[in-house]
């Protein structure tokens, strides 16, 4: 751009300060992955404290009460082993994680204070994200909602993360001004941004040099973000652990039932394209594309994308870790043993689960990377589970969602309406609740007409051997967008 006007003075001010800006986007973006990163890291000690806290208790304990628990010292003793299995999954997971900026860079150079204090950890693009784990744990809303900040402020460039031989899922991560492509036909620049050593042409960073992970580069965590790796933890037993099974059966099956039947002669030259908005862990995403489906996951959580990096591109074989999930909670524990069980996940080896070519996990905020011009009728589904409550603004979900399939494309959603800012009170927060009713009326607005709907009922990362089993009764559906010929909009 300079080169070509060097003489036009009121361009270069407007550069510069698009540099400025994205320097400054780029140190926050740094600052929350270096959060996000330190969240993991601090999962050992904050699980430590917690057994510190259990055997604090017990010392107060009389001495004839003690006596009664005296198998209780040899229990705080097993939930340290379980946590250094837990943070021995932690840690090879970052290690074989690729930050998608320069961590190492000096950030405090140029944060602006007063967004550096902004209340929201997505700089970027102003806004929080969530992913409410809809957890059942007891305590309090917070914790039940489990509301997790990832990064809807994505990196520039796609990456393509590709560490065994037989599967190659593409990680796009996307940047707010980026020009990365996303759709289903689009690999071209994915193929060629992602060699995996030091800093590329793209901004890579070099892969070989762990010095991110430096204990120095650490920030403070607090609590919530402590509760938001535990919150990964669960997300992992429903992606990817045998135990998840009867709750994937529960939401997923039906969703790929519906795909199943509504695509009976998909071709293997010419897949359909499906895309799944807040795809978490990527499993969901995974059996569609196993399905014979050209599947997109998108997700902007950070703590999800790196778990589900590490699972679908770093498994060699199923059953490689040993977690221990439900370690974190004493309440509602049938026994110990039940508590301190382990978990073996992967389930399966995803590079040998069949993927359809065409895979991808697209980093981002959904409304961000959607809302692109690029995106208008591209694709054949969209499937939303567990999704569409993750909205400020549903309204708006439902407009893109609507704009980004084709004429004839359908939407299959499940989940629950369980809002996710509903509770934020700050006085800049956009939360906008609509009853099931009133979301139907919006989607017919936007072209869509029913085809099918019920009601599921389905757990949500739940223990299941647990005493407290939330249930929701998810709606679950089928709309189809009609034609533009069709398509006669009412007010
Ligand atoms: C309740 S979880 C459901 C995850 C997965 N679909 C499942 O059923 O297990 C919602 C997911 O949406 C993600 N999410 C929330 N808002 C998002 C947005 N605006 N764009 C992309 N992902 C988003 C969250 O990070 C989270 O992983």
């Amino acid at each position: 751009m300079d080169r070509e006007m060097p003489n036009t003075p009121g361009v270069q001010v407007e550069d510069e300060e698009r540099r400025r800006q994205r320097k400054l986007e780029e140190a926050l973006e740094i600052k929350s992955l270096r959060r996000i990163i330190s969240a993991y890291l601090n999962y050992p000690e904050a699980a430590e404290e917690d057994v510190k806290r259990y055997e604090r208790s017990f010392r107060k304990l009389l001495p004839a009460h003690k006596a009664l628990l005296s198998h209780y010292p040899f229990k705080f003793q097993k939930l340290r082993r379980c946590i250094s299995m837990n943070s021995y999954f932690i840690f090879n997971m970052l290690q074989a994680f690729e930050p998608p900026l320069d961590m190492s860079q000096d950030i405090n150079i140029c944060v602006d204070p007063h967004l550096e204090h902004a209340p929201n950890d997505h700089p970027c693009s102003g806004k929080r994200d969530a992913c409410s784990c809809q957890s059942t744990s007891a305590s309090s809303k917070l914790d039940q909602a489990c509301i997790m900040e990832g990064c809807n402020t994505m990196c520039r460039i796609p990456k393509e993360v590709t560490t065994n031989e037989e599967v190659k899922i593409e990680v796009h991560q996307e940047y707010t001004s980026g020009s990365c492509p996303v759709g289903p036909d689009d690999k071209r620049e994915a193929g060629h941004c992602c060699e995996n050593d030091v800093t590329d042409s793209c901004g890579h960073v070099s892969s070989s040099s762990r010095d991110w992970l430096d204990p120095s580069l650490q920030m403070n965590v607090g609590l919530v973000d402590v509760d938001k790796v535990r919150c990964i933890i669960r997300n992992i037993v429903r992606d990817w652990a045998a135990e998840g099974q009867k709750e994937r059966d529960q939401c997923y099956k039906p969703i790929l039932q519906e795909l199943d039947a509504l695509f009976p002669d998909r071709s293997k030259e010419s897949p359909p394209a499906c895309l799944v908005p807040g795809a978490g862990l990527g499993r969901l995403a995974l059996e569609i594309s196993c399905l014979g489906f050209i599947s997109q996951g998108n997700e902007f959580s950070y703590y999800m994308m790196i778990c589900s990096s590490f699972i679908l591109n770093h498994t060699q074989t199923a059953g490689e870790w040993t977690i221990y999930p439900w370690i974190h909670s004493n309440c509602n524990s049938l026994s110990d043993g039940d508590q301190l069980r382990s978990i073996s996940v992967p389930d399966i080896h995803p590079a040998s689960a069949g993927i359809t070519e065409g895979f991808s996990m697209c980093g981002g905020d959904f409304v961000e990377v959607y809302s692109d011009p690029s995106q208008v009728g591209v694709w054949d589904v969209v499937v939303t589970c567990f999704f569409i409550d993750t909205a400020h603004n549903i309204v708006e979900y439902i407009e893109i969602i609507s704009r980004i399939l084709k004429d004839g494309g359908v939407w299959i959603n499940l989940g629950p309406l369980l809002y996710h800012f509903a509770d934020m009170y700050g006085p800049d927060e956009m939360s906008v609740e609509l009853s099931l009713e009133d979301v139907k009326r919006v989607a017919l607005h936007y072209g869509f007409q029913f085809e099918k709907e019920n009601t599921i009922e389905t757990t949500y990362t739940a223990n299941p051997r647990s005493m407290m089993q939330n249930r929701y009764n998810a709606a679950f559906w089928t709309m189809r967008k009609k034609s533009a010929t069709e398509n006669h909009v009412t007010p």
